[in-house]
C-alpha cells in the first residue's frame, strides 16, 4: 500500500491529497439518526457494508444497535468475518459451484445468510452446506420493481420450499426496489414502495400456501426506508449510504418525517495548476466516480466541469469569472456524485473530528473490501 503522511492528532491541513476524507461528527450523527429511527419503528437495522466497505465502521454501525451486515460479494463476506463481523447477509445471487463452497465454509463460521433467486443456485448451495455440515439463511429474492434479480411474487412459494426441501434454512423474502431510490419526488417513492410492498404481500401468500413460515422481509435502501418502515410489509432495512451521502441523494426531495443525513464523505484536492480561467486540482477519475454526475465543490462557488484520470478543472460556478478562484496550493473538499464507487478508488480513510477547515484526524481505516469483486 502507499505511503501516508497522515498522522493521528495532526491537523486536517495535513491530510496530503487526493484523499478519502470522513467528517466523523457528521458520520457519527448520520449513523446514530439510522439507529434512533430504526428503534423508533421497530424494523431491524441491517446497514450496507458494499457502501464503505470498512470493518471498523460496519463495529460502529453493530455497536450503535444493528443486527449485523449486508454485502453483495463472498469475498466481501469474508473479508469482514475475519476482521470479527459475526453477522453477515450477502443480499445478492451466488451461482458459482465454487464460491458457494466459500459460503458453506464460512456459514461454518459465523452467521451467514444469502439470496437466492433459482432452482440451481439452491441444489448448488444445498450441496455445498452438506458437504460443510453448515446452514446459512436462505432469503428468495423477489423483482419489487427494480428489473434486476429475483423471481415473481407468485414463484416464491415454489422457491421457498425448494429451500426447506433442500435441507437449507428459509430466513424470508429480498424485496429491494434500487430503481425507487432516486425517484426526486418524495410522493415517486412512496408510490413505488407501495407497490413493493403489494408485491411482498403477494409473495407472503405464495409462501404460506407452500406450507412454508416466512419469518423476515429485508429491503430499503436510503432513499426509500421511512416507506418501507411505514409499509408493515418490512422488518428489516439495509441502508447503506446514509451514513455517507452523495450528491445524488441530496437531490432527493426529502420525505416528511424521514432523519435527515449529512454530507460526511469527501475527497480532498488541492490546486496544482492556476491557468487564466480556471484552476486544476489533483483529483480526478481515479479518485471519484462520475457515474452518478460530477462531484460537487463543497461550500465555495466553484463548479468543476471537467476531469482526466489525475486532474479535475474547476471554474466559477456559472461563469468565466476568474474572480475568486483558489490559489496553487489550496484545498479543495470535493462531494462525491456517487459515494460507493468513490469509496472503492481509495485503499484507506482519513476519519476527521472538528470539521474540514480546523479539525484533527482522529482516525486511519482502511478500506478493507477493496478489491473485493469475487
Ligand atoms: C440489495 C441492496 N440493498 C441495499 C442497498 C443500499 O442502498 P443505499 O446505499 O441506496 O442505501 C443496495 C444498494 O445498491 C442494494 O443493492
Amino acid at each position: 500500500m502507499q505511503r501516508s503522511l497522515a498522522r493521528l492528532g495532526d491537523p486536517v491541513a495535513t491530510v496530503e491529497t487526493p484523499a478519502l476524507v470522513i467528517d466523523l461528527d457528521a458520520m457519527e450523527r448520520n449513523l446514530a439518526a439510522m439507529a434512533a429511527f430504526a428503534r423508533s419503528q421497530g424494523v431491524g437495522l441491517r446497514p450496507h457494508a458494499k457502501m464503505h466497505k470498512s470493518a471498523a465502521i460496519a463495529k460502529a454501525q453493530i455497536a450503535a444497535g444493528a443486527v449485523g451486515v449486508c454485502v453483495q460479494k463472498v469475498s466481501e463476506a469474508e473479508v469482514l468475518a475475519d476482521a470479527g463481523i459475526a453477522d453477515i447477509y450477502i443480499s445478492n445471487e451466488v451461482i458459482d459451484a465454487a464460491k458457494l463452497m466459500r459460503v458453506a465454509a464460512l456459514a461454518g463460521r459465523i452467521t451467514l445468510a444469502i439470496a437466492v433467486d433459482s432452482i440451481l443456485g439452491i441444489d448448488r448451495l444445498a450441496e455445498a452446506c452438506r458437504a460443510a455440515s453448515s446452514a446459512p439463511n436462505v432469503f428468495v429474492e423477489i423483482d419489487v420493481g427494480q428489473g434486476r434479480c429475483g423471481v415473481s411474487p407468485e414463484e416464491a412459494g415454489a422457491l421457498a420450499r425448494h429451500v426447506v426441501s433442500s435441507g437449507l434454512r428459509f430466513g424470508g423474502i429480498q424485496a429491494y426496489q434500487g430503481g425507487a431510490q432516486h425517484l426526486r419526488g418524495a410522493d415517486e417513492r412512496e408510490g413505488a414502495v407501495r407497490s413493493a410492498a403489494a408485491l411482498v404481500r403477494a409473495a407472503q401468500l405464495s409462501i404460506a400456501s407452500a406450507g412454508v413460515a416466512c419469518p423476515l422481509v429485508t429491503g430499503g435502501g436510503t432513499g426509500t426506508f421511512v416507506f418501507e418502515a411505514a409499509s408493515g410489509a418490512y422488518g428489516e432495512m439495509q441502508v447503506g449510504s446514509y451514513l455517507f451521502m452523495d450528491c445524488d441523494y441530496a437531490d432527493n426531495e426529502p420525505a416528511e418525517h424521514a432523519p435527515r443525513f449529512e454530507q460526511a464523505l469527501f475527497v480532498k484536492s488541492q490546486v496544482m495548476s492556476r491557468r487564466a480561467a480556471h484552476v486544476v486540482v489533483d483529483a480526478g477519475l481515479k479518485a471519484y466516480a462520475v457515474d452518478s454526475g460530477l462531484p460537487r465543490v463543497w461550500q465555495r462557488e466553484l463548479e468543476l466541469f471537467n476531469y482526466g484520470d489525475e486532474h479535475g478543472i474547476l471554474r466559477r460556478s456559472g461563469s468565466d469569472s476568474t474572480a475568486d478562484l483558489p490559489l496553487l496550493g489550496d484545498p479543495v473538499w470535493l462531494v462525491p456524485g456517487h459515494c460507493d464507487p468513490t469509496v472503492s478508488l481509495h485503499d484507506a480513510y482519513v476519519a476527521v473530528r472538528g470539521g474540514l477547515e480546523r479539525g484533527v484526524i482522529e482516525a486511519l481505516w482502511a478500506v478493507d473490501t477493496r478489491g473485493c469483486l469475487l
